[in-house]
């Protein structure tokens, strides 16, 4: 019993600093060919789909962190292209990538 919670707990352990220490490479692998490396959607699709630029304070003053958590969590009501994240990252790696964006803000 104490060993499998002890197990339990060095998993989550684990599983968190994962989500941490690899937020810039989910961005990389999952977000950047539509958002750009810099949140400022200047790319073929970001163009395409007129999405908006992260990096703006006023977007960022418009949103709240759950807006944006929700935008990737259940994707956008508004654009099928920008699609549910919820069953393919763990709520940690979700958070990490709310704060990851709210770090773009110009200035
Ligand atoms: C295939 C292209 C594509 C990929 C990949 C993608 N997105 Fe999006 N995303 C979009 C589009 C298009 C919109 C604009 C939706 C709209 O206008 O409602 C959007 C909107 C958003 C928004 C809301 C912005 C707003 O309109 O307020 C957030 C937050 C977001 N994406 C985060 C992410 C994150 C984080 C990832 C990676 C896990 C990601 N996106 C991957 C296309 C993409």
């Amino acid at each position: 019993m104490k060993t499998r919670l002890a197990l339990l707990l060095s998993l989550s352990l684990a599983s968190a600093a994962h989500a941490e220490d690899s937020v810039a490479e989910i961005w990389t692998a999952k977000c950047k060919s539509c958002h750009g490396p810099d949140g400022r959607a200047q790319t073929q699709m970001g163009k395409k789909e007129a999405i908006v630029d992260m990096s703006q304070p006023a977007w960022q003053q418009a949103q709240t962190d759950a807006d944006i958590r929700e935008a990737i969590a259940e994707g956008s009501p508004r654009n099928k292209k920008m699609k549910p994240y919820k069953d393919k990252l763990t709520p940690q790696q979700i958070d990490a990538l709310v704060a990851y964006i709210r770090g773009m803000k110009k200035g």
